[in-house]
């Protein structure tokens, strides 16, 4: 009899689920909405992995296109999962988190590369007024875990998510092409470890735009492999600025071409804009970078390049005396005004065996409190030559003195 019962009632939740999509996806007119509470999933520490994935293969093979996979208010715990395609027809469903989703605690593991992964799909939107909370926080000894990564992901897009307290990068493109970040919110504590804002690595076509992106780490950082990377309208801090690279850790690694950051602001960080590669690194190569429109106020480090990038002590002593190889040419530096809160404002440090070459510096309007703003170039070629760029510097620059070997000059 009990049997009986029980069998019932789930011939009925099984017809009303069925017949809910079958309804969504013959009708044509209602897109068919798959909420993972439908799925099994509730509020709450337990893991509510299955159910997101269930709901995620119904959206995902629905006929009826348009479909939405929707996360509903209220905080869902989840463990390490991936929504992976293709999905029926092509396109990929919406996302739609208008709740908090946290890592499960207790025996649910989180020690993937990534906590919510999307891979193989087109046509991604993962939206909504949502927050993914990592619940990091300053602790360094967690596994590095990527909060959201896109990877192996054809125009896409991610927008108004908040991100809080990753493990590790908030958001990763990874061998993503035509991807979009919009107005997204992250925030960690400016103690936190490697927990960049947004990661762009093998991937092209990337649109960055209007998002506000304080943490421990780079707020942006575009990695090897990657071209046609536009950032605007970030606004930056604390952490460590809007960085290419690190680069040149890799044997054969791939080349950053073709970025733009404009119309961005930086504060409080310890670095604004930077180039970093390795040294002792084998070849690389970075080139047509472009950074215009950018305001600082109080940025230790505004305009660095930096090919003896070494932190933490990560490289051996035989490393560490051998030059980078990754060739750092046509990077601009446009309409950078602000403040510096060190009095080194522009620190160019090139590779002895590759110097940086194509390097314009023009109309930097940086202050150091009351003291003058000097700047520190090793092995870098203008095109014109950086003592000719001079006078696009700002008033009152001394040249600066030579560009072969380590010089320091006073700029301003
Ligand atoms: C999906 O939505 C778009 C616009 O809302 C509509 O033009 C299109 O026909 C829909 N596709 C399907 C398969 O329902
Ligand atoms: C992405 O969009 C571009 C431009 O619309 C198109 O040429 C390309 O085929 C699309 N890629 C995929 C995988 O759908
Ligand atoms: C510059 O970025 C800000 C956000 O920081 C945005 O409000 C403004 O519209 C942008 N301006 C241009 C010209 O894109
Ligand atoms: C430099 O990169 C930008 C951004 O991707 C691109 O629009 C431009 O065409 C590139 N210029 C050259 C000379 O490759
Ligand atoms: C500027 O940054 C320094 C740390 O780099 C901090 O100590 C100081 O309070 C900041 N000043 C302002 C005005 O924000």
């Amino acid at each position: 009899m009990g049997t009986f019962l029980k069998v019932c009632i789930s011939l009925y939740l099984f017809v009303m689920h069925g017949g809910v999509h079958v309804h969504g996806s013959s009708n044509g007119a209602a897109a068919g909405v798959y909420d993972v509470t439908e799925y099994g999933a509730s509020p709450g520490n337990e893991d509510n992995k299955d159910a997101f994935v269930a709901a995620w293969r119904a959206a995902c093979s629905s006929a009826a296109g348009n479909a939405t996979l929707l996360v509903p208010e209220g905080t869902f715990a989840v463990g390490a999962i991936e929504f992976s395609g293709p999905c029926k027809g092509g396109d990929a469903p919406v996302v739609l988190i208008n709740g908090v989703l946290r890592p499960c605690t207790g025996r649910c593991h989180l020690s993937d590369d990534a906590w919510i992964t999307f891979s193989a799909l087109t046509d991604l939107l993962v939206t909504g007024a949502g927050t993914l909370d990592g619940q990091g926080g300053a602790q360094t000894n967690k596994p590095k875990t990527t909060t959201l990564e896109l990877d192996g992901v054809a125009n896409s897009t991610v927008r108004g998510l908040r991100f809080v307290d990753s493990r590790g990068f908030h958001v990763s493109f990874h061998r993503s092409t035509g991807v979009a970040a919009e107005g997204l919110r992250i925030h960690a504590p400016a103690s936190s470890h490697n927990t960049d804002g947004i990661h762009v690595g093998f991937s092209s076509h990337v649109r960055i735009t209007d998002s506000v992106i304080g943490t421990g780490d780079d707020c942006v950082s575009v990695g090897p492999g990657s071209s046609d990377v536009v950032v605007t309208g970030v606004v930056c801090g604390p952490g460590h600025g809007i960085s290419v690279g690190s680069l040149g850790r890799e044997e054969g690694e791939e080349a950053v071409r073709g970025l733009v950051i404009r119309n961005c602001t930086v504060r409080g960080t310890t670095n604004g804009l930077r180039i970093k590669t390795w040294p002792g690194s084998p070849p690389g190569l970075a080139s047509n970078i472009t950074f215009e429109d950018i305001t600082m106020a109080n940025v230790s480090n505004p305009i660095v390049i930096d090919q003896h990038y070494c932190p933490h002590d990560h490289c051996s002593d035989a490393d560490r005396d051998r030059p980078s190889l990754v060739q750092i040419s046509d990077v601009t530096f446009r309409r950078i005004e602000g403040t510096s809160s060190s009095k080194v404002a522009v620190q160019l440090r090139c590779s002895e065996e590759r110097p940086c070459s194509g390097v314009r510096l023009d109309g930097i309007n940086l202050r150091c409190g009351d003291q003058p703003c000097h700047a520190q170039f090793a092995n870098v070629r203008g095109t014109p030559a950086l003592d000719a760029q001079a006078p696009s510097l700002g008033a009152g620059i001394v040249p600066p003195d030579t560009v072969s070997d380590e010089a320091s000059s006073k700029l301003f």
